[in-house]
């Protein structure tokens, strides 16, 4: 059923208050397919809602994803595979595979959003990201309202990125994801800084899946706000990838600085470090600001508009690209 004129509110982790023309929650695929055959030329896809920075009043179809469902498909030798229908929450799904003793996702427990938005920016954190454990996932072309098969090579993962963000943007809508998870000899990735810290501090030696989603949900929780609580869409931007000349002649200048290669002649270089560095760590700007534990968090303290949260990341970028001579990008869909 198409509503006229809903707020979007509760449908954006940034929680800011913008009010969408029309507006469709769908449950199932007819649904999605009678729904999409009517709509107007411009629409919006909306599944958890944590990742997208709403400016103004959406002049279209918001379209809310919210088909549910978790499928056993096969057990393999160590391996089982499960399809995942797109509505379902991202943490649910985590906790899902946990009780069943299924591994691989362990690491991105407490990740905001869905299931069929995950694939989108290829979401990850300690050292695990979602093509890891990734088959493949069905999704809906918008023009031919078909369901194709996108298997994990033609998703063309990489950092925060996939073809759904790139050549494909605005073109499909995933519906289902299909993962492989280890029911035996599972692959613990515990080499993550914090994580071996956290597990050391609870006395874990050798540590279940269980363990490990334990640790990072004491990490996340540490130092990522939750957006129940205080708007946030997490990170707002992505780690900057400079040329290892650039990075040594800033070395020079900030002997300090965090650092990871990522081939031979590029290094990244944690945006978090460069915008408490530049000094707006905790910084408030009336009712909006950037996170106190984690610099790379911008937070909605109540009622700020996304133009003023917009205005905050650009005066970011601004002031990062006259430091450091740095071009941060966002991570965030700003609309
Ligand atoms: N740092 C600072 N100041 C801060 C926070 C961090 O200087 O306020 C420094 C830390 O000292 C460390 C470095 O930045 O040297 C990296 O910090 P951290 O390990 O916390 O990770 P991150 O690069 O800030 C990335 C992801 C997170 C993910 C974590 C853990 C991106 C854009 N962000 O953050 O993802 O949870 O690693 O793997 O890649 C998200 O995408 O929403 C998200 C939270």
């Amino acid at each position: 059923m198409i509503q006229q004129n809903v707020s979007l509110k509760p449908y954006n982790t940034f929680g800011i208050n913008v009010n969408a023309e029309a507006f469709a929650s769908v449950k199932t695929l007819e649904d999605l397919k009678t729904t999409l055959k009517n709509r107007p030329s411009k629409i919006l896809i909306i599944g958890g809602g944590s990742n997208i920075l709403l400016t103004e009043d959406f002049e279209g179809l918001v379209l809310h994803i919210d088909l549910k469902g978790i499928e056993v498909c096969k057990k393999q030798n160590e391996t089982t595979i499960v399809k995942v229908s797109a509505g379902e929450n991202w943490h649910d799904f985590v906790l899902w595979s946990l009780k069943q003793n299924l591994g691989g996702i362990e690491n991105l427990s407490l990740i905001p959003g869905n299931v069929g938005t995950a694939p989108i920016q290829n979401i990850g954190a300690y050292g695990v990201e979602l093509k890891d454990t990734f088959v493949c996932c069905e999704a809906l072309n918008l023009k031919t309202l078909e369901l194709e098969i996108f298997s994990k090579e033609e998703c063309n993962f990489g950092y925060r990125n996939s073809v759904f963000k790139s050549e494909h943007k605005g073109k499909y809508i995933i519906t289902s994801v299909t993962f492989e998870l280890t029911h035996t000899k599972h692959q613990l990735k515990t080499t993550y800084g914090a994580i071996s810290n956290e597990l050391l501090a609870n006395g874990v030696t050798s540590p279940s899946i269980q363990d490990i989603s334990k640790a990072v949900i004491t990490i996340r929780k540490s130092k990522l706000p939750d957006p129940k609580k205080l708007g946030n869409c997490g990170s707002f931007f992505k780690n900057p990838i400079v040329p290892k000349e650039h990075f040594e002649q800033l070395l020079t200048q900030f002997p300090n600085m965090p650092h990871y290669p990522v081939s031979s002649n590029e290094v990244k270089i944690p945006a978090a470090w460069l915008i408490e560095t530049a000094g707006f760590k905790g910084k408030t700007f009336k009712n909006y600001g950037v996170h106190k534990h984690q610099a790379l968090v911008l937070v909605n303290y109540g009622g700020a508009s996304g133009r003023d949260i917009l205005s905050l990341s650009q005066l970011i970028q601004k002031t990062i690209n006259s430091i450091f001579g740095i071009a941060l990008e966002a991570e965030v869909n700003v609309l």
